[in-house]
């Protein structure tokens, strides 16, 4: 049960905010206090008069309004909520919020509160795709900002892609979390992200396409929700996420070694790494002269067997709670149970390699959860960042489960 908040809800001036009355009903409906701010474009979407009548409380619109500003001033409505939700966050709000504007009451509210902000974008496939929002988006990822959705499918405005807002129930429940961070405080939280890179001389190496999101996303998703994390991290140009302790490696042998002298203190192990299964059986000093080296145009290198670490942890892991991901290309789900089977861990994300708007370097992934006894839960095509969230719903949810 998530304990009754001030909500504050700040509405863009997009189409789907003809949705916002559903939202704010459920917000209410679970014993919230709703507040609504509206932008004046929102106005000519949705009725001040209704968002009043269903949370019992005054719509502000106007930062210049003495009346308005009498009753409860814009820093006092920015102070005392415990959470803000932006609905729909249009491309132009999201723009607002990421260069600090405060032109209008709902951008200077966004800059003045210190609560949490939740947005639930919503905008033409173009206008979300365009390097401009998405360089906003991801200053305010960047700034803690979280995100639900938006969701791929027909668009208002008769394009299809991404850019519907999430339901309301996926924003209901995503305010929930972010209500209720703090679940997993008292655990230890150890990631593996990024690739692997295994050295053929001090200028090659073998590595393959992980940007290290997935992980990533993971490590900031466990903090937020009051875990102590640990990042493993291989190949990656990420910025470490806020409250994470780092640990950079670069070769499979070098993430065995951190992942086994972090292992005492985890309590949950997430293996998003994409590990090198073999490395050249020697890496040479000194960069390889391809004219000494290579007869008849052909170079071969020898290559040995890397260890298994998941498959390693999984035989020492005891109480822990350990998840395995598999990158598969076809015949995914087969093949991620005969995976999980063999490898013995709680838990496996398959990915489905194949895809090219999901798996490796995407922000997005599509992912099925599956458990040891065979039972697949499918997480439809959604930002990492909310992908990271279902993991640790389900890990939350066997970590109840044990305790019961
Ligand atoms: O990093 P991104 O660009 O965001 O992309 C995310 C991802 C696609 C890399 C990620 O979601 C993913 O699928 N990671 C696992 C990739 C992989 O190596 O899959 P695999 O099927 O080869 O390995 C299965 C599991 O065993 C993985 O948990 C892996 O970390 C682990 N493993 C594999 C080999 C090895 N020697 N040791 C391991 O621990």
């Amino acid at each position: 049960m998530i304990e009754p908040a001030r909500i504050l809800v700040a509405v863009g001036g997009g189409i789907a905010a003809y949705k916002v009355p559903e939202l704010v009903r459920a917000l209410v409906g679970q014993g919230h206090t709703v507040r609504c701010v509206l932008t004046d474009a929102a106005t000519q979407f949705v009725s001040p008069l209704v968002l009043q009548t269903l949370t019992g409380e005054a719509v502000r619109r106007g930062l210049l309004d003495v009346s308005e500003e009498g009753e409860i001033d814009h820093i006092r409505l920015a102070d005392q909520s415990d959470l803000v939700i932006v609905a729909p966050a249009t491309a132009d709000l999201m723009a607002r919020m990421a260069h600090g504007l405060a032109n209008d009451l709902v951008s200077a509210v966004l800059l003045a509160t210190r609560a949490p902000i939740l947005m639930a974008p919503a905008m033409n496939v173009n206008m979300w795709n365009h390097p401009a929002t998405q360089r906003n988006l991801e200053l305010l990822r960047e700034r803690g900002v979280l995100q639900v959705g938006p969701e791929s499918g027909e668009l208002a405005c008769g394009w299809e892609g991404l850019g519907r807002m999430a339901a309301p129930p996926s924003i209901v429940s995503a305010a929930d979390r972010a209500l209720s961070s703090g679940s997993l405080s008292g655990q230890c939280v150890l990631v593996t992200a990024g690739g692997t890179t295994e050295p053929i001389d001090p200028v090659r190496g073998i590595t393959n396409r992980s940007s290290g999101k997935m992980g990533f996303a993971l490590a900031a998703e466990a903090a937020r929700r009051g875990a102590e994390v640990v990042l493993v991290a291989g190949s990656t140009s990420l910025p470490t996420p806020e409250a994470v302790r780092r640990v950079d490696v670069g070769t499979a042998l070098e993430m065995r070694a951190a992942v086994l002298q972090e292992l005492e203190g985890a309590t949950v192990i997430i293996k998003a790494a994409a590990v090198a299964d073999f490395r050249p059986r020697e890496a040479a000093d000194r960069k390889l002269k391809k004219e000494t080296l290579v007869e008849s145009d052909v170079m071969s290198l020898e290559l040995v067997r890397n260890p298994d670490i998941l498959e390693e942890i999984c035989q020492i892991k005891g109480e822990r709670i350990v998840v395995g991901f598999a990158a598969e290309s076809h015949d995914v789900i087969p093949a991620a149970r005969r995976k999980i089977e063999r490898k013995g861990c709680d838990l496996l994300v398959a990915n489905d390699v194949s895809r090219s708007d999901a798996g490796f370097s995407t922000d997005l992934n599509a992912v099925h959860l599956i458990t040891p006894d065979g039972a697949v839960e499918d997480v439809s095509l959604r930002h990492k960042a909310e992908v990271a969230s279902q993991i640790l719903d389900r890990i939350e949810k066997i970590r109840g489960e044990r305790e019961a």
